[in-house]
């Protein structure tokens, strides 16, 4: 395609280098105001456009689709897809790819950090010092923890993130066990040394909960009061998924009424949150602003796929990493 004729529509910048390899061989528009860009202006300027890059803040949906009637390709700078009309697009004919295994070392850091964070105060020990609260010195049950040790961690979703924890999670010498919608054969299980239950089992047994699945139709809210009432009073729960894949009003409540012991969250149900929000007043819950494939190693090098996606998808090949299934 010459570079006249071939438009694509950035929602929000990206690295200098990407955007420079775009402006190579496109006519590139790069929206510059409010982020998420207003659905009516996407919408307006969507129309003439070959080529999309998004972000997992931009709803993507059939009415996007439907207006844009010249798309070619969605390259999503992010490994979740949940924010686009998959089945549409496939059905319109539209190439979607995605940025996977770039960031699973860098999400699985990171739940790693929320879950070291909770279970052993990191972030209260450090409000209390700069709040002048430090007044007695090293004792037997001074700001007591959590030992990780021998503690069995409850992953939810054992894909590429979930096995990354794993390995982590092994070096800190804990139990894991974990629930996915298949089950892995016993030559991985034996491979990780991971065990398989049931849902509840998993929130049941667990001493912390990380979540690593995608949110799907079947996984939207999929936990709430139910589980959480499974839970022991003294584990954690740790979310660098998707925020709508919890109940986030039944969390608040848990964590209100003490049913579990805290909370590590790098995802919220609507984004971004506040200091008005509920979960950021409580001492026992760590939050982060959506950051788990948040480095700069990361992100540059999400750039450089999600950019080789679109060029791969817009010249009738096949990208790096399409998406080739919705996951409802
Ligand atoms: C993704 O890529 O989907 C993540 O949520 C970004 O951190």
């Amino acid at each position: 395609m010459r570079k006249s004729v071939v438009k694509v529509l950035l929602t929000r910048s990206l690295h200098d280098f990407a955007v420079k390899k775009l402006q190579e061989l496109y006519d590139v528009e790069i929206h510059t105001g409010k982020i998420p860009m207003p659905i009516d202006l996407l919408i307006s300027k969507i129309k003439d456009k070959d080529g999309l890059v998004c972000y997992p803040y931009d709803r993507i949906d059939r009415k996007i689709i439907d207006t844009a009637s010249r798309l070619v390709a969605i390259s999503t700078y992010s490994v979740g897809y949940d924010h686009i009309d998959i089945k549409y697009a496939q059905k319109k004919g539209i190439i979607v790819s995605y940025t996977p295994e770039v960031l699973t070392r860098a999400t699985a850091d990171l739940t790693m950090a929320l879950l070291l964070a909770v279970f052993r105060k990191v972030v209260e020990g450090d409000r209390l010092i700069r709040k002048g609260k430090w007044k007695v010195i090293f004792g037997p049950n001074e700001f007591l923890g959590t030992d990780l040790y021998g503690k069995t961690l409850g992953i939810f979703g054992m894909g590429r993130i979930g096995k990354a924890v794993v390995k982590r999670a092994k070096g800190f010498e804990m139990n894991i066990l974990y629930h996915n919608r298949t089950k892995l054969s016993k030559k991985e299980e034996k491979r990780l040394g991971i065990r398989y239950c049931g849902l509840e089992e998993l929130f049941r047994k667990s001493d912390v909960i990380s979540i690593h699945a995608p949110h799907t139709r079947k996984t939207n809210e999929i936990v709430n009061l139910r589980l959480f009432k499974k839970m022991k009073k003294t584990a954690f729960l740790i979310n660098t998924a998707r925020g709508k894949i919890i109940n986030e009003k039944d969390l608040i409540f848990a964590l209100q009424k003490k049913m579990i012991a805290g909370a590590g969250l790098d995802v919220f149900s609507k984004e971004p949150i506040d200091s008005n929000h509920p979960l950021s007043k409580m001492e026992n819950v760590v939050i982060m602003p959506h950051s788990g494939s948040s480095t700069a190693e990361t992100r540059s090098k999400m750039a450089e796929i999600c950019v080789k996606n679109l060029i791969l998808s817009l010249s009738g090949k096949k990208p790096i990493y399409q998406v080739l299934k919705s996951l409802s």
